[in-house]
């Protein structure tokens, strides 16, 4: 005889919640997921406070959005609160039912939220992770506290009543118990602060505009400014054409930004937007569900991250009726990209490395569009490429025809020597690292005049427009025009 039994079998929280604490969220992401949550409840202005508190610090996250009333509160301290599969507003920001409680016990052992809708009672919930694991009874119990007085924790209770006494409605999201900084020093705490800031200043950049919609966000009541990777404000970031991709009946869009190359931006600025990981690193596509940045800086092994492309960034905006297809993960930091998305995102490649390329070719001027007598020759043989000085322009001319037997073949020897020492791997690494600070020696007036007199000996009949087109003349123009003037050649 055949039997079927049904059993109910819920998760051990005990044994899930150790494991859920290590889903991979990093503090800064972990507190950006928090800020979705406000934003979600179209909160104006967030505040993020992270004390130190000698050594025994907290984070809040407070919002003055719609609050929750106790039996929403309770429905969203659920693991799970909301299945991935539900139907959400377009600018919804949550996604499983998983992150406000998944990122705060990934840092803190006691997670409380305070809220309050449309001038009701605050409430207060506690997900406390030690007393989970003590117990053995195989619940999920949350502690409730009704009405502000009712908050045990001092430092909360002063904070509802500063922050939502005088609202009708908005949340505080508070954690205690922050273990996993367990050895932090208030330096390091600091500078952690100070990375929180950069990333929020990122993931939210095109929600921060309160003139436009937006919300207003402060660390330590400090404001956020926005932080745009594209450095669209910049006359010389150039943005292409947007590509629109169709797929089920949703539309993402793609646009690649080439970066100003560093010779039109501030040290600073070009500092700035090359990020704490640097041009290279940071090149490629940025990805955006509802304007908030999920996932920065990746070719989505679609292609290599190269040096000549590192202007580039292309920004994708995917709404998130396709989160099915991209497999968004619960951090929202991860996206992996589907084949269909991948297939069409390679189309929008081409046309931004050219572009790109060629700004990083550019060398803050402009070359005459030939210049005569090269003082160095490029020649690429069999994938080789050499440089080598040019033997027929009329500054090497001048010595080797000048000299002869030994002291010539000396002349020789010394131009190969220094050609076969051209510290290529340092230039190379300068030139990427700090392309600003590399400078080469202006020509000073009298060494300008020796080589113009020798270009005058090989070419008597040349006229200044021969003359400025020459290597290093079209380099000096005011100079060179001045020296023309007193030898009066026009
Ligand atoms: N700051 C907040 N203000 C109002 N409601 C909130 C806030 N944070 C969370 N909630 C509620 O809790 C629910 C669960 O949040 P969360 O665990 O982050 O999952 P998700 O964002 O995927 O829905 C949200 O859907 C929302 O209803
Ligand atoms: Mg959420």
């Amino acid at each position: 005889m055949k039997q079927q039994l049904l059993f109910d079998l819920p998760p051990d929280p005990a044994a899930l919640v150790p494991s859920l604490r290590d889903i991979g969220y990093s503090f800064e992401s972990a507190v950006a997921d928090l800020v979705d949550n406000s934003v979600a409840t179209s909160a104006r202005r967030v505040d993020v406070f992270a004390m130190w508190n000698g050594g025994a610090p907290t984070v809040a996250v407070a919002d003055d959005g719609r609050g929750m009333s106790e039996e929403e509160l309770k429905a969203a301290m659920r693991f799970g609160s909301r299945s991935p599969l539900e139907v959400r507003a377009a600018d919804d920001l949550g996604r499983f039912g998983l992150g406000m409680k998944t990122a705060s016990i990934s840092q803190c052992l006691k997670l409380q939220v305070l809220s309050r809708r449309g001038g009701g009672e605050m409430t207060n919930a506690v997900w406390d992770v030690e007393r989970i694991q003590r117990s053995n009874d195989c619940r999920w119990s949350v502690v409730l506290e009704r009405g502000l007085e009712s908050v045990s924790d001092p430092a909360l209770r002063a904070l509802g009543g500063r922050i939502l006494a005088g609202k009708p409605s908005g949340t505080v999201v508070f954690w205690s118990g922050m273990d996993r900084l367990e050895g932090a020093t208030q330096d390091s705490f600091n500078a952690l602060i100070a990375s929180l800031r950069r990333h929020l200043a990122l993931t939210f950049h095109r929600l921060l505009k309160p003139a436009r919609g937006g919300f207003a966000l402060f660390v330590n009541n400090l404001v956020v400014e926005p932080f745009d990777p594209f450095d669209e404000s910049n006359l010389a970031c150039q943005p292409l054409d947007e590509e629109t991709i169709r797929i089920d009946g949703s539309v993402i869009k793609a646009r690649a930004y080439v970066l100003p190359h560093h010779s039109k931006t501030t040290e600073e600025e070009y500092r700035r937007h090359g990020g704490e990981d640097g041009y290279r690193n940071s090149q490629g596509f940025y990805v955006y569900r509802n304007k908030r940045l999920i996932i920065s800086g990746t070719w989505f092994r679609l292609r290599p991250r190269e040096e000549l492309t590192k202007l580039i960034r292309i920004r994708v905006d995917i709404p998130n009726s396709l989160d099915h297809l991209w497999k968004i993960d619960i951090k929202k930091s991860g996206a992996d990209l589907p084949e269909r998305v991948r297939k069409e995102l390679r189309r929008v490649i081409p046309s931004a490395i050219s572009r790109g390329k060629a700004v990083v070719h550019h060398r803050g001027y402009t070359l005459p569009t030939a210049v005569s007598e090269p003082l160095w020759s490029r020649s690429e043989v069999d994938k080789t490429i050499s440089y080598s000085v040019n033997r027929n322009c009329y500054a090497f001319r001048h010595f080797a025809d000048l000299l002869t037997g030994e002291k010539r073949e000396e002349f020789l020897s010394l131009v190969r020597l220094l050609e076969s020492r051209l510290p290529t791997d340092q230039l190379y690494a300068d030139i990427c690292d700090k392309p600003k600070s590399m400078r080469q020696e202006a020509l000073p007036e009298d060494v300008l005049e020796f080589f113009l007199d020798c270009y005058l000996s090989t070419h008597p009949n040349a006229t200044s427009e021969n003359i400025l087109s020459a290597d290093p003349f079209f380099l000096h123009e005011e100079s060179v025009r001045k020296l023309l003037q007193k030898k009066d050649i026009s």
